[in-house]
């Protein structure tokens, strides 16, 4: 048994410091000290991807993860990806595409969506799958989700478009 140590993390754009236990994994921290309750316990074993965060802006298993290991690095869970008045691209795509059933996979979809949009804009279906394939939805809604992510992909394309012909961005380029 080891004592709690603290521990300096960044989480949803916020500086934290906990006492942490070191054998402690992220998924804990994050549900039980920090309340965020996006990220689900599902297998334990990151094999499920129910608990998908990012880390540093890639998509991580918060379950296999200790705590200590993430120390100063930026994490974010669904409830920094964007507000209740201003979704993320990724969550407007999946209520678009009505990609919900039970949702308890969900937040995984969404943060390994947007992990793979931030590094692939305009995946084909193939990798769409391969960067899905180890988040598992036990409601078999994988066809609504796949819509999901090539609506996701079509509503942020739209979003690059607008932003380079916004006069702020003309200006800069002046
Ligand atoms: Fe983390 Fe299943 S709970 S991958």
């Amino acid at each position: 048994m080891h004592a709690n140590q603290p521990l300096h993390i960044c989480v949803n754009g916020v500086q934290q410091t906990l006492a942490m236990s070191p054998e402690a994994s992220l998924l804990h921290l994050l549900r039980n000290d920090l309340l965020l309750n996006s990220p689900k316990y599902g297998c334990g074993l990151g094999e499920c991807g129910a608990c998908t965060v990012l880390v540093d802006g890639v998509a991580a298993r918060a379950c296999v993860i200790p705590a200590a290991g993430v120390a100063g690095r930026e994490i974010t869970t669904l409830e920094g990806l964007g507000s209740a008045g201003l979704l993320h691209p990724v969550q407007q795509a999946f209520i678009d595409a009505q990609a919900a059933q039970c949702g308890y996979c969900l937040s995984g979809m969404i943060m390994m969506t947007a992990s793979l949009l931030a590094h692939t804009p305009d995946p084909t279906e193939l990798q769409i799958r391969q960067a899905l394939s180890g988040n598992l939805c036990r409601c078999g809604t994988h066809l609504e989700i796949i819509d999901a992510v090539q609506r996701a992909a079509r509503l942020m394309a739209q979003a690059r478009t607008a932003a380079a012909a916004s006069p702020a961005s003309q200006a800069s380029q002046a």
